[in-house]
């Protein structure tokens, strides 16, 4: 909490204007005391009717980006919020749309929500302050901080302000800072959409069960990790040598150099998997799941689905026709052995968030950050994403309150 003491009524007053929310007002020793909780709450400021957003024209490379002034997203159901924007991260889709990815299915999604598909603003996850809310709108009050994702057919997060559904939020956890809650929604959600929603393992079922997650130091390896790690699973993941000290301080019992060592090889004297989470496709989709247990409802499941680069390469008929072959095809592979094909996507799930949330706040789960771009370095942070050998996530912080910034001195010790 940041306090101010003026002995000046003069002072005071000025300060008063340009002050965003005061708290509390108490008087001492003859002087009034205003303590300000936070730079950056937005409560008692007007809401400005445009705001910066880096936004995309057509597919591309960087070059497609610009930094737009735009309108603010105006409300269009009881059940919106509109949060102004702190921090958010970039994941690996948005490099991918900027180039096209989902061009065939996304705008159609888009166009049913009465969106136009240009210019459009990138970012699915992000940690912020609710600075108004819709008509409908019971559980968040303004000036709440929250996290979330946003949805594929609504503008992103890469911007200042950005809408989503009370569906798509709760309250962010209380000890991390914005910069390190932005890091987490997305993939904690893809993670737990594809271990729990799909795959089926739970905090009561997972104490013993062996889990192969592949690129243990990606954003979302990173994450699966710490997760099973909470619950009592044991964990086997594959990265480069330079991650072996970060995937063995999330707690991975077994790691795999895939650079020096025949990961085939070491994967199946390791024995065999009740769970496989596939985050890299390929090739390890054609050996994992040969690694799976037969006959004890082991599960493959894959977060890199064929499903829109099918659709973008053959037209939407075919793609999708190509994709459900795929699907079918290893379904029945994996029932030929009595195992599990699954598909997972990243799923709002607010329950979810809320329990991932408080294992951070228990500090069972910690967000790990790669680098932290500031808002204007945009294109940057997406080149650093695109040059690959990621170690958790990459930020871009929005706006810094004195807070945050206070955290980000005080807490190195959450980076790597
Ligand atoms: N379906 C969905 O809803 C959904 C949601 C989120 C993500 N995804 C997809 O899931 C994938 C992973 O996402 P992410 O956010 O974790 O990506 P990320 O943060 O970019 O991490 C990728 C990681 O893989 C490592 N890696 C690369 N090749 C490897 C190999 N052969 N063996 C082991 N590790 C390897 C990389 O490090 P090194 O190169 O240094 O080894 C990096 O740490 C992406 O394809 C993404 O599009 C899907």
């Amino acid at each position: 909490m940041m306090s101010r003491v003026f002995r000046h009524a003069t002072k005071a007053a000025e300060w008063l204007r340009n002050a965003d929310k005061l708290e509390v007002i108490c008087i001492s020793g003859g002087s009034r005391r205003f303590f300000q909780t936070s730079s950056c709450q937005q409560q008692h400021t007007p809401l400005p009717t445009h705001m910066n957003a880096w936004q995309i024209n057509g597919y591309g490379g960087n070059e497609v980006f610009e930094l737009n002034k735009t309108r603010v997203p105006v409300m269009t159901q009881a059940d919106q919020v509109l949060v102004k924007v702190h921090a958010a991260s970039i994941n690996p889709v948005d490099v991918a749309m900027r180039g096209g990815y989902g061009k065939t299915i996304l705008p159609k999604l888009k166009q049913i929500s009465g969106q136009s598909v240009f210019p459009a603003t990138l970012g699915r996850d992000f940690s912020g302050v609710v600075v108004k809310t819709g008509k409908g709108v019971r559980n968040f009050k303004v000036g709440d901080e929250v996290w979330g994702i946003t949805s594929f057919q609504h503008q992103g997060s890469h911007a200042e302000y950005t809408l989503v559904s009370t569906k798509e939020i709760t309250n962010k956890p209380t000890t991390v800072n914005h910069t390190h809650a932005a890091a987490v929604p997305f993939v904690a959600l893809t993670t737990w959409a594809a271990i729990v929603t799909f795959g089926g393992l739970t905090e009561k079922n997972a104490l013993g069960k062996r889990v192969l997650v592949h690129a243990g130091s990606g954003g979302i390896g990173s994450f699966a990790i710490q997760l099973l790690r909470v619950w009592g699973a044991e964990i086997v993941t594959t990265c480069s040598t330079d991650a072996v000290g970060l995937v063995k301080s999330l707690g991975a019992d077994y790691i795999v150099d895939y650079k020096t060592q025949d990961v085939r090889q070491e994967l199946k004297n390791i024995g065999e998997f009740d769970m496989v989470l596939d985050t890299l496709g390929g090739a390890a989709q054609d050996y994992s799941m040969q690694l799976l247990k037969k006959w004890k409802n082991a599960s493959y499941v894959t977060v890199v689905s064929p499903l829109l680069k099918d659709t973008d390469q053959y037209g939407l008929l075919p793609g999708l026709a190509s994709a459900a072959v795929s699907m079918t095809t290893n379904t029945f592979k994996g029932l030929a052995s009595g195992q599990l094909y699954h598909w997972a996507f990243c799923i709002p799930n607010s329950n979810a968030l809320r329990k991932i949330g408080s294992l951070i706040d228990q500090q069972h789960i910690r967000p790990v950050i790669d680098q932290v771009f500031p808002f204007h370095e945009v294109p940057q942070a997406f080149e650093k994403m695109e040059g690959g050998g990621a170690r958790g996530k990459t930020v871009i912080e929005v706006i810094l309150c004195e807070t945050d910034r206070q955290d980000e001195n005080d807490d190195t010790s959450l980076d790597n």
